[in-house]
């Protein structure tokens, strides 16, 4: 498979088409923005940390029954993945109080939830991705009906395949990011899932081992990535 023409560049990857029809090429970038662009850095060895970690959970979510956009992990840090439609909505699934549900309500970082509370944001830079409920999802007419119903149902399988496996080996699962898309007739879920894009504690001690030591200065960003994809692949 060879790398084709550039076709995006994000804050944390580029993708390339390919020679093969429907295939694409995410590259993972070490670079980090937080605080919507405001915060810069680079994570030395992220790219490939967080591309392993995407392989290893896309193929734990795939023998779930859950579909998604992974095919194979390359050259460290790039997925070849299929080319989707993409929803411009991002969900969010909560299963503690942490980050923006923390500062929004005032509540304290490490509440338990009753059960776990899924957001939805619009994929819109330039507006700084503004939260919607699902009203402004259908109304607006990002998603249909239909569509954001299985997206739903989807999210929450996920939550619970990744949870159980996380819990097994010793991280807890605080709260995430999924991003999907279309083909055919098909709905996949998309994007990565990484540390930049999941809170992860560890179960016993609650230490921080996520993109919030990159956030808050916390120190040993490297290491503590590292240590997620230890775990993870181990
Ligand atoms: P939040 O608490 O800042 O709203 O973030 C919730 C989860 O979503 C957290 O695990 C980080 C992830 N996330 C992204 O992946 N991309 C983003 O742009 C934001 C704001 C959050
Ligand atoms: N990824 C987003 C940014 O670049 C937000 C964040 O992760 O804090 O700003």
């Amino acid at each position: 498979m060879r790398k084709g023409e550039l076709l995006y560049e994000g804050k944390a990857k580029r993708v390339f088409e390919t020679d093969a029809a429907g295939v694409l090429w995410a590259e993972f970038k070490d670079s980090a923005t937080a605080f919507d662009g405001v915060k810069k850095g680079t994570i030395k060895g992220k790219g490939v940390y967080n591309a392993t970690m995407s392989a290893k959970l896309f193929s734990v979510l795939e023998r779930a029954g859950i579909l998604t956009h992974f095919l194979e992990q390359v050259e460290g840090r790039s997925l070849l993945v299929r080319r989707l439609k993409m929803f411009p909505v991002e969900i969010v699934m909560r299963n503690k109080v942490a980050g923006s549900l923390a500062e929004r309500y005032g509540l304290g970082p490490g509440t338990e939830l009753k059960k776990p509370i899924l957001e939805y944001y619009l994929k819109a830079n330039a507006l700084h991705d503004p939260m919607m409920n699902r009203n402004h999802v259908l109304v607006l007419g990002y998603m249909t009906e239909r569509k954001l119903s299985h997206v739903e149902g989807e999210a929450a399988r996920v939550n619970r395949v990744l949870r159980n496996y996380m819990r097994r080996r010793g991280l807890e699962l605080v709260d995430f990011k999924l991003e999907f898309g279309e083909r055919g007739r098909k709905i996949y879920l998309g994007d990565e899932i990484s540390p930049d894009t999941c809170r992860i504690w560890d179960a016993a001690t609650g230490e921080v081992l996520d993109k919030d030591r990159f956030r808050f200065d916390l120190g040993a960003v490297e290491e503590h990535y590292e240590e997620v994809v230890r775990r993870l692949t181990a």
